[in-house]
This record gives C-alpha cells, sequence and structure tokens, in this order.
C-alpha cells in the first residue's frame, strides 16, 4: 500500500497543496487521453478547495464532472452536494454543462439511482477511460462517499454501479452513492483530512484488523493512487 501523504500544517497551505495536487493530476489526464473525468465527495472540508481550483487556468471545457455521492435533497437546499459544487468550482471553473452530471433528485430516490446509473455509465464509455480523480472524506465513523459502516454486501460488489443508502447521521437520510467498487476503479483517489478528528480516525482505522465492511476505505488505500492531504 503505496500512500502519497501531504502534511500541512496551516488552512491556506491544505488548501493550496489540494489545489496543485487536483491541478496537476488533471492537468496529466489533459495530456494523456485529452479529457479529464473528476468525480467529487461532498461535506465541508472541500469548499475551500473547490472554490479556489475553479479559478485556476484549467482547460475546463475537457474535464467532466460527477458527484461520487449526493444527499436526497432539493438541488437549492443547503445540504445539497450539487448546491456545493456549484457555489464553489463552478462558480468559476467554466464547464460546459453537458459534461456536467447530478443526480436528478426531483426523481423518486430508486428511479434517481438508475437515472444517474445509466448517465454515469453513458459518461464513462462516452470517455472510454475510468474515472481519472475522485475526491473523498472521511467520516467520523469511518464512511467515505455516502458507504456507512457496517456497509453493505450490496455496496461492495457489483452489483450496483450507484446505490441508495441511508444514514440516521445526518439531517438527510437519504443518500446516493458510488458502489466501492466504482470509486476504487478510479485512476486516482485524493483525500483531504482536516482536524484532530479525522486524524484519530485515521489510526483507528490503520490499528484496526476488521475489514472494508467497517472501513471502506481500506479498499480505495489498497490501490497505489492514493494521495491524502492532511492537516491535522
Ligand atoms: C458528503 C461526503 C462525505 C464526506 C465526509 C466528510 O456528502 O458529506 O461525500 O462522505 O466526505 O462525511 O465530510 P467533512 O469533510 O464535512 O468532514
Amino acid at each position: 500500500m503505496l500512500l502519497n501523504f501531504i502534511h500541512t500544517e496551516s488552512d491556506e497551505e491544505f488548501t493550496r497543496e489540494a489545489v496543485d495536487v487536483l491541478k496537476k493530476k488533471i492537468a496529466s489526464a489533459i495530456k494523456t487521453h485529452n479529457s479529464c473525468m473528476l468525480g467529487l465527495s461532498g461535506g465541508s472540508t472541500p469548499k475551500l478547495i473547490y472554490e479556489q481550483l475553479g479559478k485556476e487556468d484549467i482547460d475546463w471545457s475537457k474535464v467532466f464532472i460527477f458527484l461520487v455521492d449526493e444527499r436526497y435533497i432539493e438541488s437549492n437546499d443547503e445540504r445539497s452536494n450539487q448546491k456545493l459544487v456549484r457555489e464553489t468550482l463552478l462558480k468559476s471553473a467554466m464547464v460546459p454543462e453537458e459534461n456536467i452530471l447530478f443526480p436528478d433528485t426531483t426523481l423518486p430516490l430508486e428511479d434517481c439511482v438508475s437515472d444517474y446509473t445509466s448517465k454515469l455509465k453513458e459518461m464513462i464509455d462516452k470517455q472510454g477511460f475510468l474515472p481519472d480523480i475522485v475526491t473523498l472524506g472521511l467520516g467520523e465513523d469511518g464512511h467515505i462517499a455516502s458507504l456507512f459502516p457496517p456497509v453493505p454486501e450490496e455496496a461492495l460488489s457489483d452489483q450496483h454501479f450507484v446505490l441508495s443508502t441511508q444514514t440516521d447521521q445526518f439531517e438527510v437520510k437519504d443518500r446516493i452513492t458510488l458502489a466501492l467498487n466504482v470509486i476504487a476503479s478510479a485512476q486516482n483517489h485524493i483525500f483531504f483530512l482536516k482536524g484532530e478528528d479525522k486524524k484519530n480516525v485515521w489510526e483507528e482505522m490503520m490499528e484496526s484488523d476488521e475489514d472494508e465492511h467497517r472501513w471502506p476505505a481500506k479498499r480505495v488505500l489498497e490501490s497505489e493512487a492514493s494521495t491524502l492531504i492532511t492537516l491535522w
């Protein structure tokens, strides 16, 4: 397990390093196959990173954006991840609308899941490559995306590409999330880990011998392409 740790000492450095890593990997993907498929997680940590990234000099016309997970809520709700991305990254980054894919949460939940599944598969098939980059956080219970421990078997197999999950941790209990295989299949995984709580969860996970049902990030970390930007 080769992990690329980037330890930072301040909020400014944390944001700058995260933006630099994302910018380099986006540029590398565009150089390699003239496009970049970028999957974004939500949460509070990435806000400043996405805002700053949107201002960077990147050929956004070649970038394709999708969500790693979404809360099942109206897209104009403060808790919506698509609202987060639209008000940060997409406030400055001129990504063509046709290159942006968010779950349609106006649909009934399971229709939203199947609609997002087919559209995301279509985006990947059209690109001809697996997603280049996914950003990830780490919840205090060890979740990534909306894969909440104990992660159900259906989220750990190829049974689903996207699935709905539920949580009692947050106000919005119904979620739409990529299955773990799909997250792990991305070429690059970038974790944003800020604060003592994240350090404690990380250390608990690394000391634990429990598997991906308890710690879904373990499957992601098995790949050789994880970068962890920390401020702790
Ligand atoms: C979400 C995220 C979720 C997040 C973690 C960490 O929709 O909330 O996808 O998986 O990454 O909960 O969130 P913070 O960055 O807010 O700690």
